[in-house]
Parts: structure tokens; sequence; C-alpha cells
């Protein structure tokens, strides 16, 4: 009943202002009053603090020594090559990830404000106040710049000249984490899911950062020896990510091991829980049932056809030497 309510709510908030970006909204967000009734809300990207005036973001951003979100940095991209391929014209495409461990319970209101940013894009969540249960993997573009959009069209670097010279100097050399999007995962999940929410800001979706993190959320349960899912219902961008992850991840499986595999097998090797390797195989028509039993059948044309199609897709590697974590206990 309430969640149905929720849905219905017309939307309220048309746009943020998020750093450099100023961001056309999907649907209704729980923000309090009296920012719910606001046409625009402008966002601190370090703190995720809504604003209902641009001045006043700005004087906050004059005080905020934050610079990343007030987590771990648990995973770092590996520095690129001298040579890197994705250097077009001087212009970095590939710029450098970090994904941070931010505890709902310890930063619980910059959790909350980041439940609050990501219900603009989701319409059927309705986690917004009680984070405490969860744990937050934020995923930052970095770069030497702080930006903030004084006027449309034209930018500043938040560090200066507000700050003091000292600082805007250690700022700059320890860069600025602009948020490029996150998942949720329960703390302890009674369902065994392994991601609750997926968000990718939309100025950065359909770079294959949704595939990053949907792989982070995977290599995490194979740390903790176990299988994951995600959490239901998926909106239809979540399935099609989804499907689209667990395709390549089963194909390439089944590509490395000629010999055949059970679907206990392909489930060990890629945290992917059995009935969504299932449902995968189906869908691709490359399991058969034989006497109550599972035979999957994959030929030489579905191997060569997947080759053709992971060359078009954007695949962001996890180097897993630079993934620093432990299972929460
Ligand atoms: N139309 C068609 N295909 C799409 C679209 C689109 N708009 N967006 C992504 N895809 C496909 C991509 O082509 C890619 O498939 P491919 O590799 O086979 O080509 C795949 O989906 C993943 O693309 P990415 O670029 O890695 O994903 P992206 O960064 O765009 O993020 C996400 C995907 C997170 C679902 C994003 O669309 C989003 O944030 N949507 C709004 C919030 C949402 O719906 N979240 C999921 C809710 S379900 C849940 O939380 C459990």
């Amino acid at each position: 009943e309430k969640e149905h309510q929720e849905k219905t709510k017309v939307k309220n908030i048309q746009s943020v202002e998020l750093g450099k970006h100023e961001l056309d909204t999907w649907y209704y967000s729980p923000y309090p009053e009296p920012h719910a009734s606001c046409n625009k809300l402008y966002i601190c990207e370090y703190t995720l603090k809504y604003f209902r005036k641009k001045k006043t973001l700005l004087r906050h951003l004059a005080k905020c020594t934050l610079r990343h979100p007030p987590g771990d940095e648990i995973y770092r991209s590996p520095p690129a090559p001298a040579n890197d391929p994705s250097l077009v014209g001087g212009a970095i495409t590939n710029p450098p990830i970090s994904m941070f461990e931010v505890d709902g319970k310890k930063s619980k209101v910059y959790c909350q404000n980041l439940c609050l940013l990501s219900k603009l894009f989701l319409d059927h969540k309705t986690l917004y106040y009680d984070v405490d249960p969860f744990l937050f993997y934020v995923m930052c573009e970095k770069d030497t710049q702080g930006w903030v959009n004084a006027a449309p069209g034209q930018y500043f670097a938040t560090a200066t000249p507000a700050r003091p010279a000292a600082s805007a100097a250690g700022w700059a050399a320890h860069g600025f984490y602009h948020i490029v999007g996150y998942f949720s995962k329960e703390k302890a999940s009674a369902e065994g899911n392994n991601l609750a929410c997926i968000l990718t800001l939309p100025p950065y979706q359909r770079k294959g950062y949704g595939r990053f993190l949907i792989a982070f959320s995977y290599e995490l349960s194979k740390k903790e020896g176990r299988v994951g899912s995600p959490e239901r219902p998926l909106s239809d961008l979540g399935a099609v990510s989804y499907r689209s992850y667990w395709t390549r991840e089963i194909l390439e499986v089944l590509r490395e091991h000629k010999a055949s595999l059970s679907i206990k097998d392909i489930s060990d090797k890629t945290a992917i829980r059995t009935d969504d390797v299932v449902k995968t195989l189906e869908s691709l028509s490359l399991i058969k049932y034989w006497k109550g039993d599972h035979i999957i059948s994959v030929t030489q044309k579905i191997v060569e056809d997947h080759c053709k199609t992971i060359a078009n897709q954007k695949n962001i590697e996890i180097d897993l030497n630079r993934l620093h974590w432990t299972p929460y206990r």
C-alpha cells in the first residue's frame, strides 16, 4: 500500500545540479520539505547535501573539506600505461576509477542523501532512511579539479579562489573524486542477495560502468565464497544490464572449459546463482532437458557469435590485485 502510494506520486524535482552536471530527473523522490517542492536542487557532489539555492551550495562548498565519499577506498583502477589507447588526442576517455565502501550506520546522512538522489532515477525502490543494515559501494572518477557550475556554461574550480592556497594545493594533489554511480548491499541478506540497488548517474550511463558495478558485486561474493543475485524486482534497464553480464560471464566460462560443465560448476566459477544461470542458458537456447536433467550444449557457432558480441561491449576490467576488501562481519 505504502509502496503504491509512493509510486503514484507525481515527480516533484525536475532537475538537480551535481558537480559539473545538470541532470533531468526521472521519478519522484521523497526529499523532505521544503526541498520536495523545489523545481531544482543544488547538490554537493561530495557530501550529497542538497540546497534550494546555488548561493547556499557555494557557501557550503567553500567550507566543505570532503573530496571523496566518506568511506574506505577499496579499489583503484591501474594507472594508464604510457601508450594508453584510451588517450585519444590527449583526452582521457578512460579516467581513473575508485570504489569506496561506505557504511550506512557510520555515515548515515550521506547514505540517506545517496538514496534520495538515486530515487530520482529509480521508480520502485523504497529505501531512504533505514540505511544502517546496508553497505554502499560508490564509484568515482578521479581528476585534479573540483568543478562547480558557476553559471550556465561557465565553470570554476571549487578549490579556488574561495579556499586557502595551501589547502587548495593539498586537494589538487590528492584529487577530486566525482560520484558516477553506486550499488548498495545488505550486510546480511537472508535471501542471499549480493546487490540491493544499482545506479549509474545518467551522464555516465552506457559507458560500461553499470557492468563494472555488477561485476564488482560478484567479485565481492567470490571473496565471501558465496553465490549471489540482485534484489528483485529489476527495472527494465537493470534487467538488460544483468542479462548482458550473465550471458558474457557464462559464455566465457563455457568457452574456456571445453569439457562439459554442470550448472553448479558454472555457478561456482562465476558466483552467479544457479537459477540465474539456468534462465540465461534458456534464453540463449543452450539448455536441453533429458530425463529430468539439464544438458548444456554449446556449438562452435555460438562461441564465435559471442566473440563478435563482446568485441562491441564496453568492458572495464577489474584488476583483482587492486581490490582490498574483506567480507563484512
Ligand atoms: N537501452 C538499451 N540497452 C542499454 C541501455 C539502454 N538505455 N542502458 C544500458 N544498456 C545495456 C548496454 O548496452 C549494456 O549491454 P551490452 O554490454 O550487451 O551492450 C548493458 O546494458 C550494460 O550497460 P552499461 O553501460 O554497463 O550500464 P550503465 O552504466 O548504463 O548502467 C544501469 C546500467 C545501472 C541499470 C543504469 O541504466 C541505471 O542506473 N538505470 C536507472 C536505475 C535502475 O534502473 N537501476 C536498476 C534497478 S534494479 C536493481 O537495483 C536491483
